[in-house]
């Protein structure tokens, strides 16, 4: 079952930036990239480290620790050495506020 969580105010994150929130469980990082919002697991799936901190080029997040690459819109990765992608999130705008679906 999917619930949408209202996460964040929209001004909270700053354009070209990364953000991470707890829900439940999750811990979720939020990036704002030429007007878009993403959201997806802020976990990188190398070594943990937080997704949200790292830098932002192309259209995808690079891990700070070493450098894996993940794409915003899809979560893929496209570079080594994380062997797999991390989840993505539907995300919506209403009332100044971001919302994220969750599983
Ligand atoms: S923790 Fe992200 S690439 Fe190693």
């Amino acid at each position: 079952m999917t619930s949408s969580v209202a996460i964040a105010r929209i001004g909270e994150i700053d354009e070209g930036k990364g953000k991470a929130f707890e829900i439940g469980e999750k811990r979720i990082a939020i990036f704002h990239v030429d007007g878009q919002f993403h959201a997806l697991d802020d976990a990188c799936p190398h070594a943990g480290a937080s997704l949200a901190e790292g830098y932002l080029e192309n259209g995808k997040v690079g891990c700070p620790w070493h450098y894996a690459e993940f794409e915003l819109t899809t979560g893929r990765h496209c570079h080594s050495p994380a062997t797999c992608g991390v989840t993505v999130y539907p995300v919506t705008l209403e009332s100044g506020e971001v919302f994220v679906e969750v599983i």
